[in-house]
């Protein structure tokens, strides 16, 4: 098959499309036709030399994919040769097969085309396990999500705004603002202007936000922290600003709030699976009802893998950049 692969760590460059061997579905396994992979900025880290895959995952990038049941490993029931899915993967996305645990693999929503749905998985399984079910973000409460237009951004804003919570987002041009607004954001703050400690507390009287989906890490910890309501859920999810930074225990303890730091690759097969049926079974309705949407920014063909790179790092991108593997 045809894969994208990296002779060495690197920039975007050192991506190319090259032959491998078909993957084989072991035990509990699916194996997938690729339609597409979706991008995911730890993409950018992998192709790097910095984040290497968890044992036993495929060497080639990319941790999410749709395409069409080919094959079924031994001990696999409820699938069938041809069914439409997209899947949660560990690795291995940009190549025209990939082999998934079965648990990891969901149908496509209603109303979502093949290619599109494959901008869906980890956006879908990191906004839904981190801000409902770690953060539980519950309808009469309020979500600040910092990169508001990122992909995982444009799906938190839409899943909460469909559930009934007040959204509170920052993003960094006045398009992404706009972008952010109509997708169901309630305020919307310009991340390089203004403090969004302030407004979050002029926006509340001073009550703070229940749940914050940071991806910035190290550079908004206090920040984040201080626009907290009592009894708040900070989850970082990303650490674009950075790991280490100075904890205020006191601010934490009189506000009984939490700060809770989460990964989903590098979760048990089991738990990935635990995340994708509650996916299915509490997003995907609202996805074929029309509430919430694939954020697709652009569609590349594979050879066109390191401009997908070079496009997620100039970061003028809004939603998901997906490799398609039609050509
Ligand atoms: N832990 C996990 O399991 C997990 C899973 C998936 C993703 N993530 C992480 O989640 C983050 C978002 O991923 P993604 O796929 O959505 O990437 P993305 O589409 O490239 O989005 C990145 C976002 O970062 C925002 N940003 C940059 N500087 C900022 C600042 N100073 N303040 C606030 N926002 C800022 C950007 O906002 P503008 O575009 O407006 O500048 C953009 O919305 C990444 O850090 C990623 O690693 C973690």
């Amino acid at each position: 098959m045809r894969a994208v692969t990296a002779a060495q760590p690197g920039g975007p460059e050192v991506l190319t499309v090259t032959e491998v061997p078909d993957p084989v579905p072991g035990p509990g396994e699916l194996l997938v036709e690729v339609a597409a992979a979706g991008l995911n900025r730890a993409d950018l880290l992998q192709r790097q030399g910095f984040y290497p895959p968890p044992p036993g995952a495929s060497e080639i990038i990319g941790m999410e994919c749709s395409g069409t049941v080919a094959a079924l490993g031994d001990g696999v029931d409820g699938w069938k040769i041809g069914d439409e899915v997209c899947a949660l993967l560990a690795g291995g996305g940009y190549a025209e097969k990939v082999a998934v645990p079965a648990g990891q693999v969901m149908p496509v929503p209603d109303g979502v085309d093949l290619v599109s749905a494959a901008a869906l998985p980890e956006v879908a399984c990191t906004v839904w396990s981190n801000v409902f079910m770690i953060g539980a973000l519950q309808p009469s409460e309020a979500l600040l999500v910092h990169g508001g237009a990122g992909g995982i951004g444009t799906m938190a804003i839409q899943l909460a705004h469909a559930l009934g919570s007040r959204v509170f987002t920052t993003a960094g041009t006045p398009e992404k603002r706009a972008f952010c607004a109509e997708l169901g954001a309630d305020v919307v703050i310009d991340y390089h202007e203004e403090d969004f400690v302030e407004v979050v507390a002029d926006q509340t009287g001073g009550r703070g936000v229940d749940v914050i989906l940071d991806n910035m890490g190290a550079k908004y910890l206090a920040r984040n922290v201080t626009a907290l309501a009592t009894e708040g859920r900070l989850v970082v999810i990303g650490l674009q600003g950075g790991t280490k930074a100075e904890l205020d225990l006191n601010a934490l303890l009189r506000k009984r709030a939490a700060v809770i730091a989460t990964n989903l690759r590098g979760r048990p097969v089991e738990g990935k699976a635990a995340i994708c049926r509650s996916v299915v079974e509490n997003v995907w309705p609202l996805v074929a009802a029309g509430d919430v949407r694939a954020v697709v920014h652009d569609v590349l063909p594979l050879e066109r893998a390191a401009d997908a790179h070079r496009l997620m790092e100039s970061g003028d991108h809004s939603g998901k950049i997906l490799l398609s593997t039609a050509g």
